[in-house]
């Protein structure tokens, strides 16, 4: 069942009131991942929880999950908000679940406005950190509730919410928190919408019913007691630097191939008819050009290049802590640097078993080096990779309200990203898992620049909203 007329003007009509509640949380720089923003993602917290209060759920709670170690010191952990609307046995119920932390942003990292300011271009970007990443989706589901309270319409489904403030740093305390509700608030649940991707590209919406895992890995390398002078002690001490780029350098090639042996045998043989899948999506190579803003593609093969990018995994070398970086010249040999790397992980690699290779990997590498600094490898967060049945008809309902918002059929895509909770709802909770994106291709999260199309986010809003009226009427 379409969702009703009235419905889609209001979230319309209210274009500037949902900018304005965009604004707010946008505002709220809720970085998870560094100590000092960490009293602005509870911050981001109370802001929801009032939001879902005065929205009139029934059921708002803050579950608070523990604790982490953070740069060296002990810090709560920002806490789940759980809320429900509607409770009819009737009707089907539907989870979604979305993050109110975002990655960090500073103007200097070239950001042509303030991130945490959201600003609206004359092109229609409404830019900020988080827009797109994931306020504008959370905040999606809420204007879907106001709009029907507004209109004294009944949402056509049970809705239960779960808001995490830590997804952009491991998701730490949240696979506890659903293992512990499954059968308390989580029961019920019929089938789950996740709305924390993007399109492909800038023109064709898709339905995800795949994520890549993740496996985050700390190299250090370490040995002489202090930093040291390069013109003392240069050639006459080994330098843990030279050491730690030795190791990095083979562990991925610069075409994107990995040479951690045993690593491609994990990787699961295309299946009869999943050639086609790649071939049919809407992209080419200038969409991702136009993602990343160069003319970088390792490949000009389009179904190699989405291939790469939803079935392959991939290294990525990701920086080196306690390396000399600042502008100017300082002939110092640092004492201990760490490097950061992360594996995207497809079917069928366990992060456990990767951890296992790479462990292997590094000691033989390191053994080479005959060098007498010491080596230390740390395993970070990991998450198993995710892929879902598309043809269940949480995809079906979520196909149809595609088509009726946009007039377009949506592409059905795998993406790179890691978003760990979706194989954890799917598993604990036995039921079928949709990613429904609201932005594009080009939205930039985790870069400078983050926006998200006002067109976007409002039939993006409709969208969600056009989705669980369509899942109402599949139940009937
Ligand atoms: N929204 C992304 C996940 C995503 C990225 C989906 C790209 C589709 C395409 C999410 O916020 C994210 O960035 N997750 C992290 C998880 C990691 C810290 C475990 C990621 O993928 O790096
Ligand atoms: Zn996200």
């Amino acid at each position: 069942m379409p969702a009703p007329q009235e419905f889609l003007k209001y979230v319309e009509d209210h274009t500037d009131d949902f900018v304005d509640r965009l604004a707010k949380a946008v505002a709220i720089p809720s970085v998870s991942g560094e100590v000092a923003y960490r009293k602005h993602v509870f911050e981001m917290a109370d802001f929801m929880y009032s939001e879902l209060k005065a929205l009139g759920c029934e059921e708002v709670k803050k579950v608070p999950l523990g604790e982490q170690i953070l740069e060296g010191q002990t810090l709560q952990l920002p806490p789940a908000i759980l809320a429900s609307y509607g409770n009819d046995p009737k009707k089907k119920t539907i989870l979604v679940y979305g993050h109110y932390d975002v990655q960090p942003a500073l103007k200097s990292d070239g950001w042509e406005t303030e991130p945490f300011v959201l600003t609206k271009h004359a092109d229609g970007r409404l830019i900020g950190r988080g827009s797109s990443d994931d306020k504008g989706p959370i905040l999606g589901w809420l204007n879907v509730i106001e709009s029907h309270r507004a209109l004294g319409l009944d949402l056509p489904v049970n809705l239960k919410m779960c808001f995490e403030g830590m997804e952009e740093s491991g998701s730490e305390g949240l696979d506890d928190l659903i293992e512990d509700q499954k059968d308390k608030f989580f029961k019920g649940t019929d089938a789950v919408c996740i709305s924390d991707n993007y399109w492909l590209n800038t023109t064709t919406p898709c339905l995800t019913y795949g994520l890549r895992g993740i496996a985050y890995f700390a190299l250090k390398v370490s040995g002489p007691a202090r930093d040291l002078h390069s013109g003392v002690f240069g050639g006459s001490t080994h330098e843990p630097m030279t050491d730690l780029i030795t190791i990095l350098s083979t562990l991925v090639l610069p075409n994107g191939k990995i040479l951690i042996p045993g690593l491609a045998e994990l990787v699961a043989p295309l299946k009869p008819g999943e050639l086609e899948r790649y071939e049919n999506i809407n992209f080419s190579i200038a969409d991702i050009e136009n993602a990343t803003g160069s003319k970088t593609t390792i490949s000009t093969d389009k179904v190699q290049t989405l291939m790469s990018r939803m079935r392959e995994p991939s290294l990525s070398l990701h920086g080196i802590e306690g390396a000399f970086y600042s502008p100017g010249a300082k002939t110092v040999i640092p004492a201990s640097v760490t490097g950061k790397f992360s594996i995207r992980l497809v079917p069928d690699m366990l992060p456990d078993e990767i951890e296992k290779l790479v462990a292997k990997h590094v000691a033989s590498e390191f053994a080479k080096l005959n060098t007498k600094n010491m080596m230390h490898l740390e395993m970070g967060h990991g998450g198993k990779p995710w892929v879902a049945d598309p043809d269940h008809w949480n995809y079906r309902a979520a196909a149809t309200a595609t088509e009726g918002v946009y007039g377009q059929k949506p592409d059905l895509t795998r993406e790179g990203g890691s978003i760990p909770v979706t194989l954890s709802f799917a598993d604990a909770l036995g039921v079928n898992v949709l990613l429904l994106p609201m932005g594009r291709g080009d939205d930039g999260a985790h870069s400078i620049n983050e926006k998200l199309d006002l067109s976007n986010y409002i039939k993006g809003t409709q969208l969600l909203g056009s989705y669980l009226h369509e899942v109402a009427a599949l139940s009937e």
